[in-house]
């Protein structure tokens, strides 16, 4: 689809009741996950034919919206979750932008949307920040999590790609987002649904695949656990991901295994960060299948020490323990391990300023 090369410049309109400080503090000392927002929006329009145009920063505010609109039908959405953090040194940083702009185009020509150029992206977000920079949560770890997204707005009830599409980006202060922190979570593997297959939408950041993925979350809930493990669609035997979050495994001998892009799991940036993480220190690495079996099996004769997921919004949270239909398992103490706080740190270091940044992931608001 048309891009627009053209320049765009934003035309901001200030909020003119902002959230009052005093209110905004108290809020920003225990944001939780998701549920507070800062007072500015960004908005840009898409028109096939004429391309990006009318960029605005303005108050968040509801956004109007046709009944028949494409993507209320057809789920034409895509988004994208970063995060803008405070220096050690007071400046602002987002980690890796130009890797979610990366991402949020290939969703995008994936869900036959438009692509935006990086640029845009990447200044979309930098105008919202600096409009927002008060809404920094005061809550140790926490950070500015950043919503990109795109959708359909044009009204059509065909089943063809949209012409009419709104790239919007809001912005929450969050702290942890599993409750209380937790040291380690528990995961149930669903047997009755797969989140992704061959073929399918399953590397796209797309609301269709969170969605789907909400009946069998609600089960791991149901159960007792923190999140669901998706098995790949087709052989129900290979461990995926667990649907906001990459798994990796620790072994005994200190190799550490993450499965593979295939295509059916989201290429995610706190992942390829790790592994580059873990390359760096000469690490053995390797981005292959690995069963449930074998998770199982490894668990139980020690040789798998610690397990743990990774995301922009969950960092790095170890996994301890597992269970399914049939099995239950746990792994290594139950805990985190010292690899697993090992990279937390680490991570959270470099996107905080406080560790060298070797690979120049951080870019400066
Ligand atoms: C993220 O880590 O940013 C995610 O997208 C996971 C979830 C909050 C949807």
């Amino acid at each position: 689809m048309v891009n627009s090369a053209a320049p765009i410049s934003f035309r901001t309109t200030p909020h003119p009741a902002p959230v009052p400080g005093a209110t905004r503090a108290e809020a920003i000392a225990d944001p939780g996950f998701g549920t507070i927002f800062t007072d500015h929006m960004v908005v840009i329009e898409y028109t096939a034919g004429k391309g990006w145009h009318d960029a605005t920063v303005g108050p968040r505010q509801p956004i109007p919206l046709d009944p028949a609109a494409a993507v209320l039908h057809y789920a034409q959405e895509i988004f994208e979750g970063l995060k803008a953090y405070r220096l050690a040194d007071g400046g602002m940083a987002l980690f890796r932008p130009t890797e979610n702009a990366a991402r949020f185009n290939r969703s995008a020509q994936r869900l036959a949307m438009p692509t935006l150029p990086q640029d845009l992206f990447v200044e979309a977000i930098r105008q919202l920040v600096a409009v927002d920079k008060d809404w920094f949560p005061s809550v140790e770890g926490g950070s500015l999590y950043i919503r990109p997204f795109m959708f359909a707005s044009e009204a059509f009830l065909g089943v063809r790609p949209a012409r009419q599409f709104k790239f919007v980006v809001i912005a929450s202060p969050v702290g942890n987002y599993f409750k209380s922190g937790a040291p380690a979570v528990s995961i149930w593997i669903s047997s009755d649904y797969a989140r992704a297959a061959p073929g399918g939408t399953g590397a796209a950041k797309c609301g269709g695949n969170y969605a789907a993925s909400l009946v069998p979350q609600a089960e791991a809930i149901a159960r007792g656990h923190d999140q669901v493990v998706f098995l790949d669609a087709a052989e129900h035997k290979w461990v995926e991901e667990l649907g906001g979050m990459n798994l990796f495994f620790v072994m005994d001998d200190g190799q550490v295994v993450t499965p593979p892009l295939t295509g059916t799991i989201l290429p995610g940036i706190t992942r390829d960060s790790l592994l580059q993480l873990l390359r760096d220190e000469g690490r053995a690495v390797s981005e292959e299948p690995y069963s449930v079996q074998q998770w199982q099996d490894d668990a139980r004769s020690g040789r798998l020490v610690e397990c743990f997921a990774c995301g922009t919004a969950a960092v790095v949270t170890a996994v301890g323990n597992v269970a399914g239909e049939d099995t239950e398992f746990t792994i290594g103490s139950g805990q985190a391990g010292p690899l697993t706080n090992h990279l937390r740190a680490q991570l959270t270091g470099i996107q905080r300023g406080e560790q060298p940044d070797p690979h120049s992931w951080i870019l400066r608001l």
